[in-house]
């Protein structure tokens, strides 16, 4: 399963379509091409633009970023080593203003929604972003001022689809008065399940969901562990096994795992030949829900 010369490797993951675009359900979150606390250069440039350039030998035709990676350090990168881009959808995001490592501030005015989606558009050299997402809705700015900036640059067609990004059903449910959602983007993986109900929604409505953080597993990892037993048996990794399960969680899944690395990108996009059994699919379903319900435990105290 882990086949560094298995080239279109993502394609048995199936496939999403976006406008006129088909596109592999496994992605590339390019997040990690970036420094500590998503903040400038990556420590390993090269190995970045080495990451980058194998993307399309994979297969893996649809990339998300975002204009606070680096901030813009992400977006720079895909511009410059994948430019024109040639088939590959790059999603990125906007709305997120950077003070330093790690530390996000929303900023959702209409004017700066604006600004964010002008500036990608010229970064990426594109004259329309295929896949906008609201990174995250501005609590300190009513809603409807932010959908109706996004609507009014849809229209425009600086924007061809919309997509959400760590939303609740009645956010986007309150979104598509304004414009039709195709894409959520929310925390979600085998131990962080709080998006179960969002995942049916948008499955029910044919909305994609990008699932973030897709490879984290908690103590189902661990040596020995659940995740470990099934790679074992299935001459996998714990990765690739954790990446299969949130592929075979719903059709509407598109996961988008992220890594600084070759040898990681590979190996995750050998999960996309992976299935699961439907008795190991089912084992790591209820293992992942007990240690989710043990967190939520643990956090009311
Ligand atoms: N919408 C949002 O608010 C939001 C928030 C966070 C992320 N995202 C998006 O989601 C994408 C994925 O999220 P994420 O990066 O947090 O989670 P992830 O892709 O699940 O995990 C990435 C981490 O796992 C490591 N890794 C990757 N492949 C591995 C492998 N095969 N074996 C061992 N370690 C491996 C990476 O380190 P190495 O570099 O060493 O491989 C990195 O530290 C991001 O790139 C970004 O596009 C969105």
């Amino acid at each position: 399963m882990h086949d560094a010369a298995n080239n279109l490797a993502v394609a048995a993951s199936g496939t999403f379509r976006l406008g006129t675009l088909e596109l592999h359900r496994l992605g590339f979150g390019a997040m990690r091409l970036t420094g500590p606390g998503i903040w400038g250069p990556p420590a390993d440039l090269a190995e970045a633009k080495r990451v980058l350039r194998r993307l399309p030998e994979l297969g893996i035709n649809f990339i998300d970023t975002a204009d606070a990676y680096g901030p813009f350090v992400s977006e720079d990168l895909i511009r410059e080593v994948l430019y024109p881009y040639r088939g590959m959808a790059i999603a990125t995001k906007g709305g997120l203003t950077r003070h330093g490592p790690d530390i996000w501030r929303p900023v959702g005015r209409p004017e700066y929604l604006r600004q964010c989606v002008l500036m990608s558009l010229r970064r990426l050299g594109l004259e329309r972003i295929e896949l906008w997402q609201l990174h995250r809705i501005d609590p300190q700015v009513p809603r409807e001022e932010q959908f109706g900036a996004i609507a009014e640059m849809q229209r425009e067609g600086l924007i061809h689809h919309v997509g959400l990004s760590e939303v609740t059903v009645p956010e986007i449910e309150a979104a598509r008065a304004y414009f039709p959602v195709v894409s959520v983007q929310n925390l979600y993986n085998l131990v962080v399940r709080k998006s179960e109900a969002v995942l049916d929604y948008c499955a029910a409505q044919g909305i994609g969901f990008i699932p973030w953080f897709p490879l984290a597993a908690g103590s189902l990892s661990q040596p020995g562990g659940p995740l470990g037993r099934v790679a074992d048996r299935m001459g996998a990794t714990p990765s690739q096994v954790a990446l299969a399960w949130v592929l075979q969680r719903s059709p509407a899944m598109w996961p988008i795992p992220g890594t600084s690395r070759v040898d990681h990108l590979e190996e995750n996009a050998g999960a996309a030949q992976l299935r699961l059994s439907p008795e190991d699919f089912a084992e790591l379903d209820a293992q992942g829900r007990a240690e989710w319900k043990r967190q939520e435990a643990a956090a009311a105290g």
